[in-house]
């Protein structure tokens, strides 16, 4: 970790802009943020324009070397603006945020990366690096699957992923892939998992929670944030241990997770 650029209001310069399916949008950034960056954590992007304050939390799809990638869906006023950056614009960020899967422990593994909408991005730079681990180096998974859950046939970042690795789609209208939910494809498909990763809607990871196979399960938390450096405390998620400190079953999504293994957490 570059101690110079750890939680850094920082300037990033957009290199490109796309919308990659509708209302969903792939950012390239050049920023020093990005040497810090690892699958699971996030970034805080400022709004352009002095109106809207709190960063707009967004998850790292991918970094390498001083580029940083951010793939959003328009949900708001700060996100529609966001999408109007073209190439050369700046935009401030605040990072590197939160903790991030825990790659240690996928040793010798058969990992199983579950991403559910929204929850994709973060999956697609998880896949590049496990995958690329699994060229036999020490640490390596012994083996990744991802299984991509979406709506319909509008399969985003599955292609990307795919290269990465073995990918399945699962959707809810059965109009590409498997029809159903990703534990439906799981299932169905009969993939082996002793380490799960998951990021989607609550919803789909408090189910990841309840009918995984056994083994360990990391869930990547999305809260409502206003600060996204532990100060506000806008942002707790019910656990299932005490914290130490505060003698409260909370735990702060920005800074001890958005990734808490399941059994911490109550969903
Ligand atoms: C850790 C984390 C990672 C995320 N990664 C991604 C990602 O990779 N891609 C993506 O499309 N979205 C992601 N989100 C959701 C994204 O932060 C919201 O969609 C965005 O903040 C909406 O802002 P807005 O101004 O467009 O919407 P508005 O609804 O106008 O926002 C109003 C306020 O509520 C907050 N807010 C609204 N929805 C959310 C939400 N779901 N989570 C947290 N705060 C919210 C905003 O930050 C803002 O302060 C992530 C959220 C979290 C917590
Ligand atoms: S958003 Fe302020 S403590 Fe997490």
């Amino acid at each position: 970790m570059n101690p110079e650029t750890k939680k850094k209001k920082v300037h990033a310069l957009v290199v490109s802009q796309s919308e990659i399916s509708p209302g969903i949008f792939d950012l390239r950034l050049q920023c020093a943020l990005a040497y810090d960056a690892r699958p699971g954590t996030f970034v805080g992007v400022y709004i352009p324009g002095n109106d809207l304050l709190l960063p707009r939390p967004v998850s790292i799809c991918d970094a390498s070397g001083d580029m940083l990638r951010l793939v959003y869906r328009v949900a708001g006023d700060g996100t529609g603006r966001l999408s109007a950056l073209s190439e050369n614009d700046s935009v401030d960020l605040i990072g590197i945020l939160g903790n991030g899967f825990p790659l240690d422990k996928a040793a010798g593994r058969d990992v199983v990366l579950l991403g559910g909408g929204i929850g994709i991005p973060p999956m697609v730079y998880l896949m590049r690096v496990l995958g690329r681990d699994l060229s036999g180096t020490p640490g390596a998974p012994r083996s990744v699957c991802a299984v991509l859950g979406y709506r319909n046939a509008d399969a985003f970042l599955s292609a990307e992923c795919a290269a990465y690795g073995k990918t399945l789609i699962a959707t809810e209208d059965g109009s590409r892939g498997i029809r159903g939910t990703v534990l439906d494809a799981l299932k169905k498909e009969k993939i082996a998992a002793d380490m799960i990763c998951s990021c989607g809607p609550k919803p789909m990871l408090s189910a990841v929670k309840k009918a995984a196979p056994a083994g360990e399960i990391y869930l990547s938390l999305e809260e409502r944030m206003a600060c996204g450096v532990g100060v506000c405390l806008g942002c707790v998620c019910e656990t299932a241990d005490t914290d130490p400190h505060s003698m409260v079953h909370n735990a702060r999504v920005c800074t001890e997770g958005p990734v808490f293994e399941a059994s911490r957490v109550i969903l």
